[in-house]
């Protein structure tokens, strides 16, 4: 038995065969305690019925057809901020690839682009469908997106053919979303703190100084974080980024008020600083807008360092302490060094010398180096920001558990 109280699941189901397989899915997770509401697209209705759901579930089906006129203001966006994860089982070719386009045609796919949720997909299809090149395309593409697929499984289908496209067995998909919930809730009570994006360090009332940070790199590590259910605070510099509701998003500008908001969120069991602070401020900042001369000299000191505050702080120091080091040459000694100054646990170095990569881009490619010698470095290599934080949080969790 694991406990599901309070756990809540959107379960969409598509039309296909395999349908009636997910009334065991939800049998069990019902059993389990979970609250469950239910999505059945226009073709699933050919498979199951909504009446069959709703007993076994206790919950609420929703049908395929999506009235904006109809739809009580913004129920889309409450289902989808209601679920704690939400499951498509069965997924069918055509709704991966209607997926893949952001396409928002019916309640279930609207939900869906609405969600910042977790989202598991369970394919079922032929094994010609599954190994089409199209659909291959598409998986990955969700797979960059964050989308988690559970199978498919390789067997007999019911179309008579062999091979890999069968919808994974109720069980399965039932540990999978379980086991997700549980540590989820394990994670809720674990804090996390991340720093983003540039500061701004003022030289007058209009001129500052600042980096090409876009704040990318931070925004998706908090993102994972929130997503694995940790309770997120995220500190950031001037970005033009959005987050959502979950996680706690403190706007500075100054290294100075990125530390004060640093010291009020304190203490947390993780803390992770990928913001591009600016090295030095001003000594004396200029009340007024400084003239116009032919030289200008500028009278500089160096700026606090955050990371160096809370790697050394004797009470309040977090369980584990994660740096990153931009560079541009000698990637892996300059990341070391700053492994060892900063007091870190990890220094995650990110090469900043390709225009494509790093500062200001959605993708990053890092190497990941440990304070712990009996860990060997690892590399993560050239992909999206929100891929490689997924990789990041995952080794969290790995360490912290
Ligand atoms: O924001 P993006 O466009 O997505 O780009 C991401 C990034 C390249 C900025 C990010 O991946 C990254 O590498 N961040 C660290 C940038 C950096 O300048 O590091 P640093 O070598 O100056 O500092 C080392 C570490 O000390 C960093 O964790 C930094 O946050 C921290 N630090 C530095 C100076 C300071 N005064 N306070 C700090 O906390």
């Amino acid at each position: 038995m694991k406990d599901l109280t309070n756990k809540k699941i959107l379960f969409i189901i598509c039309g296909g065969i395999s349908a009636y397989k997910s009334l065991e899915t939800i049998r069990l997770l019902k059993k389990n305690n979970a609250e469950i509401k239910t999505i059945l697209t226009k073709s699933a209705k050919e498979f199951v019925t909504p009446l069959s759901i709703s007993s076994l579930s206790q919950g609420k089906v929703y049908d395929d057809i999506f009235n904006i006129e109809n739809e009580t203001e913004m129920d889309h966006i409450t289902l989808s901020r209601w679920a704690d994860v939400i499951i498509v089982a069965p997924v069918t070719a055509n709704t991966i690839s209607k997926l893949c386009i952001g396409s928002s045609e019916d309640l279930a796919s609207t939900v869906i682009l609405a969600s910042n949720k977790q989202i598991f997909l369970a394919p079922a299809m032929n094994v010609r469908m599954w190994e089409h090149p199209s659909t291959k395309d598409n998986v990955k593409n969700l797979q960059k997106y964050g989308y988690k697929f559970i199978g498919p499984v390789t067997g007999e289908m019911a179309c008579g053919e062999y091979g890999e496209g069968k919808m994974s067995d109720p069980l399965d998909i039932f540990n999978e979303i379980s086991d997700f919930l549980l540590a989820n809730q394990k994670n809720k009570k674990t804090k996390a703190l991340v720093t983003a994006g540039p500061t701004y360090e003022y030289l007058d009332p209009v001129r500052f100084i600042s980096n090409k940070s876009s704040g990318k790199q931070g925004f998706e590590i908090a993102k994972s974080l929130s997503k694995k259910g940790f309770d997120t605070t995220l500190i950031s510099g001037p970005t033009n980024l959005s987050i959502n509701e979950d996680i706690n998003l403190i706007k500075v500008e100054t290294a100075e008020e990125m530390l004060k908001a640093t010291q009020k969120n304190l203490p947390a069991e993780i803390a992770i600083f990928t913001a591009a602070v600016a090295d030095f401020k001003m000594k004396r900042l200029n009340i007024n807008k400084i003239k116009k001369k032919d030289n200008l000299s500028l009278d500089l000191e160096k700026n606090v360092d955050i990371l160096n505050y809370v790697s050394n702080h004797n009470s309040m120091r977090p369980k584990l302490v994660i740096g990153f080091a931009a560079e541009t040459d000698n990637l892996d000694e300059n990341a070391i060094k700053k492994l060892s100054n900063k007091n870190c646990d990890w220094i995650i170095a990110n090469d900043v010398s390709k225009n494509n990569c790093g500062f200001n881009s959605d993708y990053n490619e890092v190497v990941i180096h440990y304070k712990d010698t009996k860990k060997q470095k690892e590399k993560l290599s050239f992909k999206k920001k929100s891929e490689i934080s997924e990789e990041i949080v995952d080794r969290i969790i790995n360490q912290i558990s």
